[in-house]
């Protein structure tokens, strides 16, 4: 596709897929509404979004990973009450008969976007897959084999919370990790990876005493950052967490820590900080499991405001309806007293942070005669470290190249080789994956062994010793 024919909405969709970040699953067969696969260089920034946030999550906050299955039996879904009560209203087009969301319906004043025809009322789907666990024998056997993929990776951490419990000496307060995939049926997946049917969650669980919930331990570290706020009920506001939690507007110490942490990650891996807000749910727009919830929204030009992170107060319900429904001991045990945790639940969309990290990082410049585009992704978020170039394809420059290259390498860092076009070229290719350094071998290199780097943002470029490019460039 040439770049003049793309809709400029659309040009971090179509450099994605031109430079292998995204590209629609099951292509050759017409592509699935809902699915997408990560090319090479997508699944190395996804990797790194995930490292990340495996460093804040789990060195930075203590908490503990697990892996949990990704099929559960249908008990576990009856029991959560995702059987009952994770479905979306629906509306389908009278004409054409394509499904909508009620919510998008009414975004789109009531005509079908596809034929203009009128859309009715189609009723609540139950967003969950399901499936067969085993082949059931006979009738008596269909409901127990029924098995559904998970729509959220966090009913894993609830029914291991007895183990966990114990793992943690019997002591709250506890936070669990897991990073995985969950599935839902969307009724209408149309934007990009945004809605997906099968996406990669990221979410963290903390069992907290109820009575503790205003004394968190780390809350002073955080108190003073400002945030952007939407309250259920009044206008967007800025305060620093401490007042949101001492004006009510946040209802408890751990909520508010977990709504500024989760500011802190997304502005660490570089989604700007002025594109990013926190919206409290109203009481109709409530998950059926939640008491409280914040989702950390982004600003998109081409979606507007969408939600990238839920943080939730899950109060005592997923651990209260599992320890009846499977007869269990949920309980801390103080002394003679019994305590049913409450939980609070920060739950990461990976993809759609990538595509916020795309979005945002995506800026083009006029350089001479010439426009550069360029994903300004921060150095530990970048896919490539660091391209290696020799200026030309002879006299031992190559063969120099290649031995600096393959150095990078073997002290395992991820390193591009480059050999063919102009070395503007290469440095434009570079810039539009996001490579933070292009390393260039001339001949200067073989008379005292310095190479050129040259930074990204900034275009400039410095001469550094071969040996002290690792330093440089980490
Ligand atoms: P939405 O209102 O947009 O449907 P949600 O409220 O259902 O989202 P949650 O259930 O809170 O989303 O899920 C937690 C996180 O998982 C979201 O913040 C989002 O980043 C991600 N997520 C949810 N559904 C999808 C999806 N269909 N595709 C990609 N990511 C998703
Ligand atoms: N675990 C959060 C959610 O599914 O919404």
């Amino acid at each position: 596709m040439s770049n003049a024919k793309v809709d400029r909405r659309e040009e971090i969709e179509e450099l994605a897929r031109r430079r292998g970040f995204l590209w629609q699953a099951f292509e050759i067969y017409g592509g699935v509404a809902g699915f997408y696969d990560y090319g090479p260089l997508g699944a190395l920034l996804k990797r790194r979004i995930e490292a990340e946030w495996r460093r804040f999550y789990g060195i930075g906050e203590g908490f503990y990973e697990i892996e949990a299955t990704t099929i559960g039996p249908r008990d576990v879904f009856k029991a959560s009450g995702h059987l009952k009560s994770f479905s979306d209203m629906a509306v389908v087009c009278k004409d054409c008969k394509t499904f909508f969301r009620m919510d998008e319906a009414i975004d789109i004043d009531k005509r079908c976007p596809e034929c203009g025809g009128e859309l009715v009322d189609a009723g609540e789907f139950n967003l969950m897959f399901q499936t067969k666990i085993g082949v059931p024998k006979g009738e008596s056997e269909q409901n127990n084999s029924t098995g559904y993929l998970r729509p959220e990776t966090a009913q894993g951490i609830f029914i291991d919370f007895p183990r966990l419990l114990r793992f943690n000496r019997d002591k709250l307060p506890l936070g669990v990790i897991q990073i995985g995939k969950a599935y839902r049926n969307e009724i209408s997946p149309r934007k990009s990876i945004i809605r997906l049917r099968e996406f990669t969650m990221a979410e963290a669980e903390v069992f907290v005493d109820p009575g503790e919930k205003n004394k968190h331990p780390g809350f002073e570290t955080v108190k003073e950052k400002v945030l952007r706020l939407v309250p259920a009920e009044g206008a967007q506001e800025e305060k620093s967490l401490e007042q949101a939690v001492k004006s009510g507007i946040i209802a408890n110490q751990y909520l508010g820590y977990h709504v500024a942490r989760v500011g802190e990650f997304l502005e660490g891996i570089g989604i700007p900080g002025d594109r990013l807000r926190f919206r409290q749910h109203r009481k109709d727009e409530m998950a059926h499991y939640a008491r409280d919830c914040w989702d950390a929204e982004f600003f998109s030009n081409r979606y507007s405001w969408m939600e990238i992170v839920g943080v939730a107060d899950r109060g005592d319900y997923d651990l209260s309806v599992h320890a009846s429904f499977s007869n269990t001991d949920m309980c801390v045990h103080d002394g003679p007293e019994k305590i049913i945790p409450h939980v609070i639940e920060p739950s990461f969309g990976i993809d759609r942070i990538v595509y916020a990290l795309l979005e945002s990082s995506l800026y083009k410049e006029q350089v001479g005669k010439q426009k550069r585009k360029v994903l300004g992704f921060k150095n530990e978020i970048a896919p490539i470290k660091a391209a290696v170039f020799p200026l030309l394809n002879r006299d031992g420059l190559k063969e120099k190249a290649v031995e600096v290259f393959q150095a990078l390498r073997d002290e395992a860092i991820l390193v591009e080789y480059d050999d063919s076009g102009s070395i503007g070229r290469r440095y434009r290719r570079q810039d539009e994956i996001g490579t933070p350094y292009c390393i260039t071998i001339d001949y200067d290199t073989l008379e005292d062994g310095t190479v050129t780097i040259r930074e990204r943002d900034t275009m400039k470029q410095v001469r550094v010793p071969v040996a002290e490019i690792k330093e440089f460039i980490a």
